[in-house]
């Protein structure tokens, strides 16, 4: 793990308490520039942390920006040790998870993206995927079974996220069959789901599940403005994003397991 790496960590699991530049370089056996130069790091990326005098560093509790290191905190003890890699910007993090799913992924390891910039959706269509308030994940499953019925994959994903905001907001949303979320009778969530295929063998050798979900947008394009809405437009504030991913990746993993 890096100093900026660790610098996050520290901050994110002590929100709002400030932290001493000297206790965050002896824990690490670094020098105090050396935290500081990964302070000045973290803030060019847009992360915001008070300096606070005489007594140390800390992250906003406003801060919503996704990191590895901010979203364990949230995770429930058995995903803690999956593999989470959260990128500023991809094209798409289905594109991604593919990628790394052939290079031999584990099992429930997730991308995510703070914006894609060619995020896709089903039939060759494009999804809405600005920075910094959507939620952009996609799973890497390895099924034993046979997955001729991949729709039962993103079944199990519909009602898992289902649950999910279910938990995280006390809104209950409906599935369209069977890739989109609706809340209020507006699109909340799409979710794609593709296979991974062994160029030689033909065999389906993983599944790779991606799931958009309109978290804090609150404005959207003219062309689906009447028809998209989010979490924070229904709710009036905010959500989150890392207590959600949690309650997505939780309830996913017990429909998943039941298919
Ligand atoms: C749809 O609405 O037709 C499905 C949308 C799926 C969007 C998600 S966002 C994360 C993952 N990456 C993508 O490029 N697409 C999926």
């Amino acid at each position: 793990m890096s100093v900026k790496e660790f610098v996050l960590k520290k901050l994110e699991e002590n929100r709002g308490i400030p932290l001493s530049g000297e206790a965050i370089a002896n824990s690490l056996s670094v020098s105090r520039a050396a935290v500081w130069k990964a302070v000045r790091a973290l803030e060019a990326e847009g992360y915001h942390i008070e300096a606070v005098p005489n007594q140390g560093y800390t992250l906003c509790t406003d801060n919503d920006l996704l990191s590895t290191q901010g979203i364990l905190p949230y995770l429930n003890p058995p995903l803690k040790s999956r593999e989470i890699r959260v990128f500023p910007c991809l094209p798409s993090t289905n594109q991604e998870a593919k990628r790394m799913a052939l290079e031999s992924a584990e099992q429930g390891s997730a991308v995510l993206a703070e914006e894609q910039s060619a995020g896709r959706g089903r039939l060759g269509r494009s999804f809405f995927s600005p920075r910094g308030n959507g939620l952009y994940m996609s799973v890497i499953l390895r099924p034993k079974a046979d997955v001729s019925n991949a729709v039962l994959i993103t079944t199990a994903a519909a009602v898992g996220v289902c649950r999910a905001i279910d938990t995280v907001t006390g809104r209950h949303p409906q599935i369209k069959w069977v890739n989109d979320l609706y809340l209020n009778e507006k699109k909340i969530c799409g979710i794609l789901t593709e296979a991974v295929t062994n160029f030689e063998t033909g065999v389906i050798e993983s599944v790779v599940v991606g799931i958009g979900i309109n978290a804090n947008t609150t404005d959207f394009p003219e062309e689906i403005r009447a028809t998209a809405t989010s979490l924070a437009l229904e709710l009036g504030h905010p959500v989150c994003r890392a207590a959600v991913i949690n309650g997505v990746m939780c309830a996913f993993e017990e429909y998943y397991g039941r298919y």
